[in-house]
């Protein structure tokens, strides 16, 4: 693996990725249909983009040096997570780095706290939420809301990791204290009321810095154990007005945070006080994301492709979906860590199923690829990505 990417010739970009995962993996399919270079700031050599991007430096997210060395190296720099620190961001925008998102709006898909108090401010619909740092603030809002209640770690979550359901003030101590981080109640942590949602919604937007912006139609996102397994694209049955209201208001996030790339809206559905379909926000991410991987086969253009065009300021392409209905089914590492064998079986069974894998080890119940799977029936196209995807993590064998 060479340290500096090679541009092609013809005056493309070399776009750089922080995070070597699969989401700078997939970026690499679109980059080069398009005569773009990618780059990528990979944990070690055998991170999953490092696997298939030629220019894959190693170096660790937060080490300064490391991300000036590469950003050196790169025209733009996007990212596959939202783990660099603010003050890291600070030193780069100061010399001159295009980071795109820029770090004003990346704040609010790395800092839940941050996060809940714009949205509030925008007016944006969100759980009932409060700011605890003593066991009394958290005690008041058991009371107030009903318990249980939802406790996150304001950063660094992911799959649920650094979400709980807490009983009471002594629970969320006891969870505070066995995943480490905040640290102790006195930093600080977001509590929310418990949701009893109907079902988990996206809504993916891409905004470019000119302002353009596209949406995907909404999706339903189904989470097993906080994980996402699933992704009905569009959201069935979903009412007309909820739609539109929640399309309106991840356009308007978008702008108002002044985002460039990707934005995911995750959203509960909810009914209002009338018995009317709404939503609230659960959280934002600004990269592409699990709930857009169905565009990659479903839509005319998919998230990896729209996201080099957004940080690059390109016009953006037509999101609009290519069949009724496209599944996607999340593959779970399980107890097998030979994967390709399944391929054959696959493969033969469905010819219309398309196969994502990430290159990544196996350890029971992590994200190693996913299934799209397009048509005109919901039941079945549901089915043959589960099958597939089941199949493929060895939750099946027939
Ligand atoms: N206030 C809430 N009420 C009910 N359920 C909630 C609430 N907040 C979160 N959840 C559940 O927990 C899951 C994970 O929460 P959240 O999305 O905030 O965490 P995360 O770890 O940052 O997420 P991700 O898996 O998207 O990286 C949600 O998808 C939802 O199922
Ligand atoms: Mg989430």
């Amino acid at each position: 693996m060479t340290e500096q990417p090679k541009r092609a010739p013809g005056g493309f970009p070399v776009v750089g990725v922080v995070g070597g995962g699969q989401l700078a993996r997939m970026m690499q399919g679109p980059a080069i249909a398009l005569g773009i270079t990618l780059s990528v700031l990979a944990e070690t050599d055998t991170s999953s983009a490092a696997l298939v991007v030629p220019s894959s430096p190693v170096g660790d997210h937060t080490d300064l040096a490391a991300l000036r060395a590469f950003a050196a190296t790169c025209d733009v720099v996007t990212f596959d997570h939202e783990h660099v620190p603010q003050e890291v961001l600070a030193v780069l925008e100061a010399d001159g780095v295009v980071t795109r998102p820029t770090r004003s709006a990346l704040v609010f898909a790395q800092n839940k706290l941050a996060m809940r108090e714009r949205l509030t401010e925008l007016g944006i619909a969100c759980p009932r939420w409060s700011r605890a740092c003593t066991a009394e603030d958290v005690d008041r809002c058991g009371e107030q809301w009903g318990w249980p209640i939802v406790a996150k770690t304001p950063t660094g979550g992911y799959d649920g990791k650094g979400v709980a359901v807490v009983g009471s003030s002594d629970d969320l101590t006891e969870w505070l204290t066995a995943v480490g981080e905040p640290g102790p109640l006195e930093h600080g942590i977001l509590l929310e009321e418990k949701v009893a949602f109907a079902r988990e919604l996206a809504v993916l937007v891409a905004r470019s810095p000119s302002g353009q912006a596209a949406v995907w139609p909404v999706v339903e996102t189904v989470q097993t154990d906080s994980i996402c397994t699933e992704v009905l694209a569009p959201a069935p049955g979903l009412d007309r007005d909820l739609s539109s209201v929640a399309t309106e208001a991840a356009l308007r996030i978008a702008g108002a945070l002044d985002v460039t790339g990707i934005l995911a809206v995750e959203m509960f559905e909810v009914t209002d006080e009338a018995g009317r379909a709404t939503y609230v926000v659960n959280e934002l991410a600004m990269r592409p994301h699990n709930s857009g991987h169905w565009s990659m086969d479903g839509a005319v253009t998919g998230q990896f492709e729209q996201h080099l065009r957004a940080v690059l300021d390109l016009p953006l392409g037509d999101p609009r979906p290519r069949a009724s209905w496209t599944v996607m089914a999340n593959v779970l590492g399980g107890e097998h860590e030979e994967l390709y064998s399944a391929y054959r079986h696959v493969m033969a069974r469905d010819p219309g199923a398309k196969v994502h894998l990430y290159g990544k080890g196996v350890r029971p119940g992590r994200k190693i690829g996913h299934v799209n799977v397009s048509g005109a029936d919901l039941d079945d196209t549901r089915a043959r990505a589960r099958h597939a995807a089941d199949y493929l993590g060895g939750v099946v064998t027939e």
